[in-house]
Formats: structure tokens, sequence, C-alpha cells
């Protein structure tokens, strides 16, 4: 199973548009240390041919450039994309928004839980997304399902997805329905990508609120995990006089901290650690920073766009 991140950053990108921070500084300025990355995404395939995006970044068309075999080939009809579909972990607009550069009536499948679905229905720019083309297909959490070809061949990828601590996208955050915003289970899941011929898989988490015991139980013993990675610490944003939020506020556990994933994820026996979402603000982005150590020592690795890994 091929994976490809295509993009490492959280929302907003690295360095963010608006954002003076030193560290977006760093990366405007080009330093070989500070290396841009684009919107949260990455794709898998099994044959290196024909591909699933998870999650759908609004930098899609940049990271399609940036990987020509998510394009067209030579050989291919006049009209063709080797993207078969795209699933989503959650409806955040870092994670929808590049579904719109998918428009021009070509076929793929949608998954994402009822709940995603059902906002991007409700949101009528998604019509461009024209039904006759792109079918929806509703997945089930904790159920073992293919992901199947647009051409209705099983792609011998098989998805298990499952809800992980975590919060409704910001921009559908509901202040009237209290301290969760109206969050339902739905709204922010982890999947466990299966490779159905060599039994690889791994688990992509890019958005995890808390760590739970019976979440460590399901992801122990396994070859590789992309989890969250958006801040270090959790009120950096503030700290660093750049924004009004904790990561606790945002539905994003830190990596630093005798609560954070560092930590928590200490003892278990994964063989594989990438942090994927990360923040413009977080000092692991940086090549050189004591977090990249501290981050490289404890066994994990930082994503960067075009990574490549082979399962
Ligand atoms: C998040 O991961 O918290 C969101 O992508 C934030 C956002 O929508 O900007
Ligand atoms: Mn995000």
């Amino acid at each position: 199973m091929y994976i490809r991140v295509l993009g490492a950053a959280a929302g907003g990108g690295y360095p963010q548009w608006n954002c003076n921070h030193p560290n977006s500084r760093k990366a405007r300025d080009k330093d070989p240390n500070a290396i841009a990355r684009t919107q949260s995404s990455i794709a898998v395939s099994i044959d290196g041919k024909c591909w699933f995006i998870f999650n759908a970044s609004p930098d899609l068309r940049q990271q399609l450039w940036n990987n020509p075999a998510l394009m067209p080939q030579p050989t291919d009809p006049l009209r063709y994309s080797p993207i078969m579909g795209v699933c989503l972990t959650n409806a955040d607009v870092d994670h929808t928004a590049g579904l719109l550069n998918l428009r021009e009536s070509q076929h793929f499948n949608l998954y994402a839980t009822k709940r995603v679905l059902n906002v991007i229905e409700k949101n009528s720019i998604f019509n461009v997304l024209n039904p006759k083309f792109v079918v929806r297909k509703p997945i089930k959490l904790d159920t073992a399902q293919p992901l199947i070809y647009t051409d209705g061949k099983d792609s011998g990828i098989s998805i298990l997805p499952f809800a992980v601590p975590g919060k409704v996208a910001l921009w559908l955050e509901d202040e009237s329905k209290g301290a969760d915003f109206g969050s339902v289970e739905e709204d922010t899941i982890a999947i466990e990508v299966r490779d159905s011929k060599n039994k690889a898989k791994f688990f992509y988490i890019p958005g995890c609120a808390s760590m739970p015991e019976w979440l460590k139980k399901r992801i122990n013993n396994s070859d590789l995990i992309l989890f969250d990675g958006t801040l270090w610490t959790d009120d950096e944003m503030i700290r660093d006089k750049v924004g009004i939020k904790t990561g606790n506020r945002m539905g994003h556990m830190s990596m630093s901290g005798k609560n954070g994933s560092i930590e928590l994820l200490k003892e278990l026996n994964i063989k594989r650690k990438i942090f994927i979402h990360i923040n413009t603000t977080n000092p692991a982005l940086l090549e050189n920073s004591n977090e990249r150590k501290l981050a490289n020592d404890s066994g994990w690795e930082i994503a960067y766009d075009n990574m490549e890994i082979i399962l």
C-alpha cells in the first residue's frame, strides 16, 4: 500500500496567510529549517495508479500538481482522473473545501459519516459535485467496508472508521448547545486503513482531543499511525499572541506535556509514529528546534508534503 502525504499542515497551512509568528516568518523567508507545508490530506493507493484521497484540502490543486501520479497519465482517456474516491474524517474547512476542486463532472465516490454528508448536502455550494458523477457513500462506524473504484470494482483497500474524542467543525459550532457546541460521535473519526492482500494497516487520525485507555488499546500493536500534531503546547497560540484559543478548545490534544500524545503513546507498540495536521505555530515544524529533537528522540516523525510511505 502506497501512502503519500499531500499536506502535512493544519488548517491555514504553513505559513498561514495572515500569521507573522516567527515560525511563519521563517517559512516565508524560505529558511531551510522552516519548510512550508500545505493543508491536511493524504492519498492512498494499492497499485500506485488509482488513488483515494483522505480529506480534501483547499490546497488540493497544488497538491495534485506536486504529485503527478494523481493526475491523468499520457495514455489515459481525454477526460480522466486516477482519483477514485475521497474519504472525510470531519467537516472542517481544511478537510472539505478541496472538494470544490473536484467539480467538472468527474466520477468518484465520496465517503463520510451520515452527519458529515448531511453538512455537505445542506451547503448548496457542494452541489458543484454533480450527484450523477459523485456518489455519496455513508460510512458506518466500527464496520470494515471496502473502498470501491469508479468502475464498481473493489480496490483492495478497506476502511474501518471509528469515532474519536473531538468536536463539531469550527464553522458548525452551535453555542446554544452547550460546552460541546452540539458535537456528536460522527463529527470526528479515525480511519483504520487496511490492505486486504498483504494485511498491512495503519491509523489515520488527524484530529483527536484526548487519548482515553480504549483508544490506546485500539491503536496499540500497529505498524503506523498518522496522528494529530496540531500544537506542541495547549496554550501556544495564546502565549505567542497569535490566537485566542487553546488546543483543547479546538478539539486537539497537544504533543507535549503529561497529557500529550508523546507521553501517552510512549509505552505503545507502534512501529512508526508520524505527526500530521501541524499548526503554523508548532515549534516542532522547525528542523533545528529542541521540540523537533524531543519529538524525534521520542520516536515520532514530523510529516512533510510529498512524504512517501510504503506498507
Ligand atoms: C481544526 O482542525 O481545528 C480546524 O481545521 C480549524 C479551522 O477550521 O480552521
Ligand atoms: Mn483542521
